[in-house]
């Protein structure tokens, strides 16, 4: 059966964004987000605070995250890989943090410049860092439909390192395929396995549509009672540290199917549009949205 209401956490403003080679201007990051907002969306992930060596396009998260607006009942969740990164976010008034892990050594090592070991004992300071502030974290796996590096991916390591992250205390479990290579099959078969170690109302599906299956991928989970789905305004986004990776779902488009489900979401569909029209003119760019292609009226 199919969830009555879905919560769409929205990435574009980070995922989208990080992938630019452009440096985007902090204030279109910030009326980007704004704009958001307005349609309704309960989560916004605003920015990340990475190493800007390693990432450029969000050096400027302290700003981005001061400069927006903060509406009552939508949570702004940033990217948090350490404790710099931790302390950073709480300083410049972070009220939620993420984690990212993955499925893959040679992917960890490539994003984070660790292995999957390492990567959680910096998790570990930064979870704890965080119950003790009263700031819930998300976690993140990556490659779960399949690496850049190692290919295939087992639904086994999957739900292992997704278990360690509930365990940690994230609150909530998103799982990315990262490059876009899943179709519906390998999705059943990678929740069948992750749902036998995390309750699948902590679950999140978090596609990028590189191969045009994110759409598919998605309504096989929450076939599978996932109720928690990441999507991008424009279709924006992409991983740095994965060759090959394009855009996210986009929100647009999710928007549209739940709404002929009959499945709530509270977000106004219009005034998405017009915040994917609003920062595809300023990348300059044609939208990946279908649906924002479809009601075009140009
Ligand atoms: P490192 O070089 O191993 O870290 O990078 P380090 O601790 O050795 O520090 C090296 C330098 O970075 C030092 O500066 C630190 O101060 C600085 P220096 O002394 O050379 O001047 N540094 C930082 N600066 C600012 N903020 C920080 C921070 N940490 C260290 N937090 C690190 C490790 C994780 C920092 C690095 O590898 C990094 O920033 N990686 C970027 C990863 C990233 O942003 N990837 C994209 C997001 S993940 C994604 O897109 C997937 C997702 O969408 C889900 C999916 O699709 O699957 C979430
Ligand atoms: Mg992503």
């Amino acid at each position: 059966a199919l969830p009555k209401r879905v919560k769409i956490v929205e990435v574009g403003p980070r995922d989208g964004l990080q992938n630019e080679k452009a440096i985007v201007p902090t204030p279109v990051k910030i009326k980007l987000i704004d704009m958001l907002s307005e349609a309704g969306l309960p989560v916004i992930e605003a920015t990340s605070f990475v190493s800007p060596k390693w990432v450029p396009q969000m050096a400027d998260n302290s700003d981005v995250l001061k400069g927006i607006q903060k509406f009552p009942g939508i949570s702004y969740p940033v990217l948090t890989p350490n404790m710099k990164g931790f302390e950073a976010a709480v300083a410049a008034g972070a009220k939620e943090v993420s984690i990212f892990g993955a499925a893959s050594e040679l992917f960890t090592r490539k994003n984070v410049n660790c292995s999957i070991e390492e990567s959680f004992q910096r998790f570990d300071g930064v979870v704890q860092a965080a119950r003790a502030a009263n700031i819930p974290v998300r976690g993140y796996v990556s490659c779960v439909l399949g690496c850049p590096y190692e290919g295939k991916v087992s639904p086994a390591k999957v739900a292992e390192v997704a278990k360690k992250l509930y365990s940690m205390g994230c609150y909530e479990i998103s799982l990315g395929d990262t490059i876009g290579v899943g179709t519906p099959g390998l999705m059943k078969d990678m929740l069948t396995a992750v749902i036998h170690e995390v309750p699948v109302a902590a679950l999140a599906v978090h596609c990028h549509d590189t191969y045009g299956q994110a759409l598919a991928n998605t309504l096989v989970a929450l076939q599978m009672g996932v109720s928690v789905v990441d999507a991008s305004v424009a279709g924006l986004g992409g991983c740095p540290y994965a060759k090959g990776a394009s855009g996210n779902l986009a929100t647009e488009d999710l928007v549209y199917m739940l709404t002929g489900l009959g499945i709530h979401t509270g977000v106004n569909l219009q005034k998405l549009l017009e915040a994917g029209d609003f920062i595809c003119q300023a990348l300059n760019r044609k939208t990946s949205s279908k649906v924002a292609q479809a009601t075009c009226k140009l």
